[in-house]
């Protein structure tokens, strides 16, 4: 029977994550007895450090089991306003600080309490798939910056400049960038500061969400670190997923003006009243750890990184740009686009990698960059070089090289 259920114009609008539909696929196939390497995924492959865990089994044994402020605990609250002062020298008293249940939540809960219809906001493409539909279901609408893997991924600033005129009120930087893995560097930052001083009705979300998956020559920076005359418009993003290997605990953070934290925190205790209490001291005790508990996964993805460029610049047609953090690749697949037009697009390309090769990546179109496809390193070195083999097979089966 046809259903008479009408959705709301705002969900209509939405589309579904790519790179969970991907996964999801790829799922199936493994399901039917076809084998897949899963290259699409966007979670680390390691457990969640034992001292976490651990802290967690306190936290429940301890009767730590009820809601807790809509903002969020203190002790956690505090173990991330001391984070910020020793990682990034940025002072945020308590009550500039949020927990959500996730950094997609806390964007979520910013752009609801920030955005009207009509309002604008920048992203810069190659962009986090989730940034669009978070804006639209704020009833904003996106101006995207494109940038080119020609330039290493680096933003026009002219371009910038014209983009923040009214009635844009809001710009999202990610650094270092889910997909691109690239960093924006503190004289870039300084750069892009100087044109953000020339629109005050803008207020910038910082998306450090990797800032610790990083091994490129120069340390981390964001914006209020290198231009702290912009913080009170700043709110910095930032969560354990990524860092700690923690994605299914479902804990983020934000830390910006008063008001908008504020603002935040009542729109989560009316739609998921707090983040998990659990989640949260578990949080808490990754954030007070030693750097040391982290040093190992990031030297591996480091490692695998640093396996999988020259292997992939060997397929015809592919620019890849070396990451200088997270554990993504984005390669640009235009040229053999264009010279394979049995293939035609990026989906495509994805979709016959999945089905031919038994691999799984993500289209670039997902990230707002058609022709390229991304792919994760979050898996082991054994698994990464055979679905090496594979793509070097498909390649060479399409530019008609003999493997
Ligand atoms: C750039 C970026 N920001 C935010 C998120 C959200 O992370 P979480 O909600 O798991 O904290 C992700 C997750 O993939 C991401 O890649």
């Amino acid at each position: 029977m046809k259903s008479t259920i009408r959705l709301s114009h705002r969900l209509t609008e939405l589309t579904p994550s790519p790179t969970l539909a991907i996964a999801a696929k790829a799922a199936d196939m493994e399901s039917s007895g076809r084998p897949v390497i899963n290259l699409s995924a966007g979670e680390p492959d390691f457990d969640t450090p034992e001292l976490i865990r651990k802290a967690a089994l306190l936290a429940m044994e301890s009767g730590q089991t009820r809601y807790t402020p809509s903002q969020g605990t203190r002790p956690l609250r505090e173990a991330i306003r001391d984070k910020f002062e020793t990682d990034n020298q940025l002072h945020y008293p308590l009550d500039s600080i949020l927990i959500a249940p996730g950094a997609k939540y806390a964007l979520h809960a910013l752009a609801q309490c920030l955005l009207n219809p009509g309002d604008r906001v920048v992203i810069v493409a190659p962009y986090w798939v989730s940034y669009p539909d978070i804006i639209r279901l704020s009833g904003a609408e996106c101006t995207v910056l494109q940038t080119d893997a020609r330039d290493r991924y680096r933003l026009d600033l002219d371009a910038l400049d014209h983009a923040l005129h009214p009635p844009s009120r809001f710009f999202i930087l990610n650094s270092p960038s889910n997909p691109t893995g690239i960093q924006y560097r503190r004289a870039e930052l300084e750069s892009i500061g100087a044109i953000l001083r020339r629109h005050p009705q803008i207020v910038i979300a910082t998306d450090d969400l990797y800032e610790k998956i990083l091994w490129s020559n120069e340390p981390f920076s964001n914006l209020p670190m290198v231009c702290p005359d912009l913080q009170d418009r700043c709110v910095v993003i930032n969560g354990v997923s990524k860092t700690y290997a923690m994605t299914g605990w479902r804990i983020g953070y934000a830390a910006g003006p008063k008001v908008l934290i504020r603002a935040m925190a009542d729109f989560q205790s009316h739609t998921i009243a707090c983040a998990n209490t659990i989640a949260q001291a578990a949080a808490e005790a990754a954030l007070r750890s030693l750097p040391e508990l982290i040093t190992g996964m990031v030297t591996t993805y480091h490692n695998r990184h640093d396996y999988l460029v020259p292997e992939l610049s060997r397929l015809a047609g592919v620019t890849i740009t070396p990451a200088d953090g997270t554990f993504y690749l984005f390669a640009d697949c235009r040229t053999f686009l264009n010279d394979t037009p049995s293939i035609g697009n990026d989906v495509a390309l994805a979709s016959e990698l999945l089905e031919h090769a038994g691999v799984a990546i993500v289209p670039g179109s997902a990230f707002g960059a058609p022709g390229h496809i991304r792919l994760s390193y979050a898996i082991d070195l054994a698994t990464l070089k055979i679905a090496v083999e594979r793509l070097q097979h498909f390649w060479n089966r399409h530019t008609g090289l003999r493997s």
